[in-house]
């Protein structure tokens, strides 16, 4: 593994890819594992209002605005370190981690330099933490177009839902693709009603062939999570003592090889 291990959190809209990559943070933060670095790679996600992040700057705001021609640029400094400049600024301090918000993706045109430049600063960036945790966009827009660094291990979400596993299978194919970048695949099925867990686990095993995951964990449907949402409450502040969270850090810390 490498030293600064990236976790992606992937699947379908919906099926709690934001909540597990706040849970999976909140774990990090309370082994002191840092620097960390927050990714939002969710163009229309809210990780940082889920985090109680505020945000600035975004990836794909410095990238509208480098491409557009050289408006965006001040006279007399070189595009790339222009660039890097405006990753550095976009990257929020939050409460024992930094956040990094990737925005909308790009629109029609060519945007390969200014692309290629980033993913060398975003590359760069992450190295320099310890690890870093990413909550995709459900359309794994970054993981095709490999706008998102290597991936050590992957965290592939599901509800009890057919469409939720065939998104899995869909990524798993999209991972195959990308051959070596991903290392360690999990299966991770949320939301799961309790007392329901052997039938979902029978319909999980007729979609998805199982020896695919290096570990597979079932977390509980969790009012506590609805009431956080209702409060408007940072998930890394509620109570911890709750059956999702319980039944996440469980699966991680019960891992033959920590995550990070
Ligand atoms: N285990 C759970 N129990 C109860 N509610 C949950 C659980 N996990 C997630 N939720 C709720 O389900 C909704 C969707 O979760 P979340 O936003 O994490 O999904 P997502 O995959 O990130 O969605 P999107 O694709 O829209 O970004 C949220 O309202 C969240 O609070
Ligand atoms: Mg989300």
């Amino acid at each position: 593994m490498t030293s600064s291990p990236c976790v992606a959190v992937v699947g379908k809209g919906g099926v709690g890819k934001t909540t597990l990559a706040a849970f999976t943070l909140r774990r990090l933060l309370e082994r002191s594992v840092k620097p960390l670095l927050a990714i939002d790679a969710d163009p229309s996600s809210c990780l940082a209002s889920v985090l109680g992040v505020d945000v600035g700057d975004t990836i794909g705001g410095i990238r509208e605005d480098t491409r557009a021609a050289a408006k965006g640029i001040p006279e007399g400094i070189p595009k790339q370190q222009y660039l890097e400049m405006r990753v550095q600024q976009a990257v929020t301090e939050a409460a024992g981690f930094d956040f990094l918000s990737m925005g909308r993706p790009e629109g029609p045109g060519c945007y390969c330099f200014v692309n290629n430049v980033l993913r060398e600063h975003l590359d760069r960036l992450t190295r320099s933490y310890r690890a870093t945790v990413i909550d995709c966009e459900a359309g794994l827009e970054h993981l095709s177009r490999r706008t998102t660094q290597n991936v050590d291990a992957m965290i592939l979400t599901a509800d009890p839902t057919v469409k939720a596993l065939e998104t899995v299978r869909t990524v798993l194919e999209i991972a195959e693709r990308l051959d070596s970048r991903v290392k360690r695949k999990l299966l991770v099925v949320n939301r799961v009603p309790p007392g329901a867990e052997d039938r979902v686990m029978e319909a999980v095993r007729r979609r998805l062939d199982l020896a695919a995951f290096e570990a597979v964990a079932m977390i509980p449907q969790d009012s506590a999570i609805f009431e956080a949402e209702l409060a408007g409450q940072s998930l890394l502040e509620i109570e911890t003592d709750i059956p999702s969270y319980r039944a996440y850090t469980q699966f991680l810390d019960g891992l033959t090889k920590s995550l990070v």
